[in-house]
């Protein structure tokens, strides 16, 4: 009895510890991602204003995260609450539990750093550590996201010319606007 209770432990607690690291690994990617895009963002924005840097939300943020997904072997993407590109922003169902517990979290003023969500999923045979971190809008975002009379005309007549379906306008300042979503397939 004592043998078998000596095992179990020992399992959960190299479980637990692959969990930790697998989770710190993915916050810090998440990380990696939401600074560059950030940072480019302000260079573009500073240089040539909201029309120069739409390429950066479009173009670059897509490179990051591929560029992220080649170096570690895992899916690395942007999900919206609301979606501007369907093909690309479009959270799956288990996105959309995570996005609905973050916009909670912050209505209850829970801080964003604190914030997360994690979960070894199974889909088929083969088992995914999945995780999350939040993104959300600031100033800078709102010209490009935000209500209408934020948005320049030539920005809107952009976001309507490539994106018709384009449901990610109307933000505010420290609303949630998606997410950083992790996959990774595990052995
Ligand atoms: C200059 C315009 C512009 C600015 C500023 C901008 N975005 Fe975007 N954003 C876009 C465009 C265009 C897309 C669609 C990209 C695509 O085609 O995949 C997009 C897509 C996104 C997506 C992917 C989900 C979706 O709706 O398709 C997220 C998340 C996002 N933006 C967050 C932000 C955040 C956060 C900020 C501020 C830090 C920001 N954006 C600032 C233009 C902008």
């Amino acid at each position: 009895m004592k043998v078998l209770l000596l095992v179990f432990t020992m399992v959960v607690a190299m479980a637990q510890d692959e969990f930790k690291s697998r989770e710190d690994a993915a916050a810090a990617a998440a990380t990696t991602l939401i600074q560059e895009l950030g940072s480019a963002l302000k260079t573009n924005m500073a240089a040539g204003g909201p029309e120069a840097a739409i390429t950066v939300c479009r173009d670059i943020a897509p490179t990051i995260a591929n560029d992220l997904s080649l170096k570690t072997g895992w899916k690395v993407t942007r999900v919206g609450t609301r979606v501007r590109n369907t093909m690309m922003g479009m959270p799956d169902e288990w996105e959309q539990i995570g996005l609905e517990y973050f916009s909670e979290e912050i209505d209850a003023g829970t801080a964003l750093e604190d914030l997360s969500y994690t979960e070894v999923v199974t889909e088929g045979k083969q088992q995914y550590f999945r995780y999350m971190k939040p993104i959300v809008t600031q100033p800078l975002c709102l010209s490009c996201h935000g209500p209408s009379d934020v948005m320049s005309p030539a920005i809107q007549a952009m976001l309507d010319q490539h994106y018709p379906h384009d449901q990610a306008t109307d933000y505010t300042v420290g609303e949630l606007r998606g997410a950083v979503s992790i996959k990774q397939p595990l052995d």
